[in-house]
Parts: C-alpha cells; structure tokens; sequence
C-alpha cells in the first residue's frame, strides 16, 4: 500500500526515532509498504518517520543513479537500527532532495564515506562501508531517524533563500505527485 509522505512542518520528522524491537507490529508489511511508497514516488530512500513510524528503519534502492555512479548499480538495503560508526575525512557534494521537502533540491556536503553498522530485514547485523552515492543516501536517511532534515545542513543565508518555499509546503501546498501530508 502507498502511504502518505509526512511533508516538512510535521512534528514526526523533528522527533529522534526509538529503536526498531523484532515484535514490532506487522514490521515486514512496513517494509512492503515503505517500498511501494518510495518507488510511487520515484525515490532514491525513505526513513519510517517520513510515512509517521518513528522507528530507526531505513529503505533504500539507489539503482536509478546507476549511470551516474557504477555503485549504486544495484545498491539495495533495509537498514534495520542503523549506525554510523566511521566517516572519512574527505567530503563530498551532491545535490539532494527530499520527498519530505518536494522541489527543494540544494548542495550538501558531506563525509563521502561512510561505515554503517544496522541489522538487515531479517535482523542479520550487517556492517560495512559505503561510498559514493549509497554513501550519501545513507548519511540523508540517517539524518531522518534523528530528526533532522536536509536542510538544516544549509549555511543561514540559503535557509534563508528557501524559507518561504518550505513555508508554503509547511501550509499543505507541496505540489508534489504523491500522496503527502503535514501533521
Ligand atoms: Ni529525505
């Protein structure tokens, strides 16, 4: 089932998600339907607080960059409690966008790589490092299990720039092609 994207004002993205327990709740219907939703709305990754879980759970597909960057050929995960234990000192930027925050797409630099250690679906623990566009991907969704948007990364005078874009998506006019809504 495609489920609504909680859009930017919603209190459940500013809120640092709890850990996912293996008996939660038709977990693995979650997942499904997390999938459904990211994919109806051509997405790269979506957290569970962005469809108004406020769980550490993480879906991501990166395959659609494949062109752009031969690691994301491919690159599917279920980031279960993810965590990020390593960066590197070197830094990336790359324009990012967020379903959360429909037609606002901004320069964001961060760490290009990164060590993420997360149970898979199946509650495995998985650990490895991530470089690239999966990197990336994985660094913004994480950011969503802490209650943090995209934005909040921006230097004051590009915040600034946008607040009146993010204002009228924050009133329910987010012009997007998928279902959202702002609570
Ligand atoms: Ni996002």
């Amino acid at each position: 089932m495609v489920l609504p994207v909680y859009v930017y004002g919603s209190g459940v993205l500013k809120k640092e998600a709890a850990p996912v327990a293996q008996d939660y709740p038709a977990l693995s219907q979650l997942i499904a339907d997390m999938w459904e939703t990211l994919y109806n709305a051509n997405g790269v990754g979506l957290a569970a607080p962005q469809v108004g879980h406020t769980i550490r759970l993480i879906v991501i597909d990166a395959s659609v960059f494949k062109d752009d960057d031969p690691l994301a050929n491919g690159f599917k995960r279920v980031l279960i409690n993810p965590e990020l234990i390593d960066f590197s000192k070197e830094k990336s930027t790359f324009n990012e966008g967020c379903l959360s925050i429909p037609g606002i797409h901004e320069d964001i630099v961060r760490p290009k790589r990164v060590r993420v250690r997360y149970l898979d679906e199946r509650f495995q623990p998985c650990d490895e490092w991530l470089d690239g566009i999966p990197a990336r991907i994985a660094q913004h969704e994480y950011d969503h299990v802490e209650g943090i948007l995209f934005t909040e990364h921006l230097a004051p005078i590009r915040r600034k720039i946008i607040a009146s874009k993010l204002q009228t998506i924050a009133r329910g006019k987010s012009g997007a092609d998928y279902k959202t809504k702002v609570l």
